[in-house]
């Protein structure tokens, strides 16, 4: 067996997956065994399919009114592979563990503090010391506590574009999730703003198998441990790091879409 495969373990196995809207066939034939070798960087020309392919891996395509799809999809989730179309994982307890994060930050109309609150209200039986307790955990984690404590009752639409997104990922990240799908996380930020979010990333890839839109090959290439190509629905191609070492093999590779 090859070194890196030996060493890197599965955490994502997909068999079949097909989605259509309304008849119109959005993803069809994936078949993958994705490993866990770093952040998986999803790229692709508009309209290939890579929103749809994060929202399968959370069920939220099903919300979508003209939806079907099929297929097989297991994730490592609390140590094992789970199938998360199983009845004994419920749909709310499944985005727990996979947590997402949108192209624009999505943060609640509410105060800095009440982001993280709420939903730790919601969906966890935590008491209001160990809430207070999480929201100073994640906001470190996400390199904002300096930024925000003096300032957790303001509204949060107060935030800069940069601040809000990191609120958003320590919303997810209050939840413990296992998977963070990012939808071009950076993409309403400037350049400063988006650098501090990828090395944000890097830090917390050993803590979370994070799969990661993104519209940029330098970002690709600073974050990512793998590369998977999509086009026209489905994958082309799956890149592991000695691939795209080399910026002229990779741009050679990527030329439809950069
Ligand atoms: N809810 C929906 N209803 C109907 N069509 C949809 C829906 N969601 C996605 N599609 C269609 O599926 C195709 C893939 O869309 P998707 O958003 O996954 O692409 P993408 O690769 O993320 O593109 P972009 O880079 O522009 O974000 C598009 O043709 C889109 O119009
Ligand atoms: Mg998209």
């Amino acid at each position: 067996m090859e070194p890196t495969l030996m060493r890197h373990k599965p955490f994502c196995d997909i068999k079949n997956l097909h989605v259509s809207f309304h008849g119109r066939t959005v993803l069809q034939k994936v078949n993958l065994t994705l490993s866990d070798s770093g952040i998986l960087v999803l790229v692709g020309s508009s309209g290939s399919g890579k929103t749809t392919f994060l929202r399968s891996l959370n069920r939220l395509n099903e919300h979508y009114s003209g939806y079907s799809g099929g297929g097989k999809i297991e994730l490592k989730l609390s140590g094992s592979m789970q199938d998360i179309h199983c009845p004994d994982l419920e749909v709310t307890e499944l985005r727990r563990q996979v947590g997402m994060v949108f192209q624009t930050p999505n943060v609640l109309p509410v105060s800095i503090a009440q982001n993280i609150n709420l939903p730790l209200k919601l969906v966890t039986g935590l008491d209001k010391a160990e809430r207070e307790g999480r929201l100073i955990e994640v906001l470190q984690e996400v390199h904002l506590w300096d930024e925000v404590k003096d300032r957790l009752k303001e509204n949060s639409a107060r935030l800069s574009g940069g601040q809000q997104q990191r609120l958003c990922l320590a919303r997810v990240l209050a939840l413990k999730p296992k998977v963070l799908l990012l939808d071009e996380p950076t993409a309403s930020l400037d350049f400063k703003a988006s650098h501090k979010i990828e090395d944000l990333l890097i830090e917390l890839q050993d803590r979370y198998q994070i799969i990661a839109v993104s519209h940029s090959l330098r970002q690709a290439r600073k974050i990512a441990g793998q590369i998977l190509v999509m086009k026209e629905g489905q994958i082309e191609h799956l890149l592991k790091k000695d691939q795209f070492e080399n910026p002229e093999m990779l741009q050679k590779l990527l030329e439809d879409i950069f």
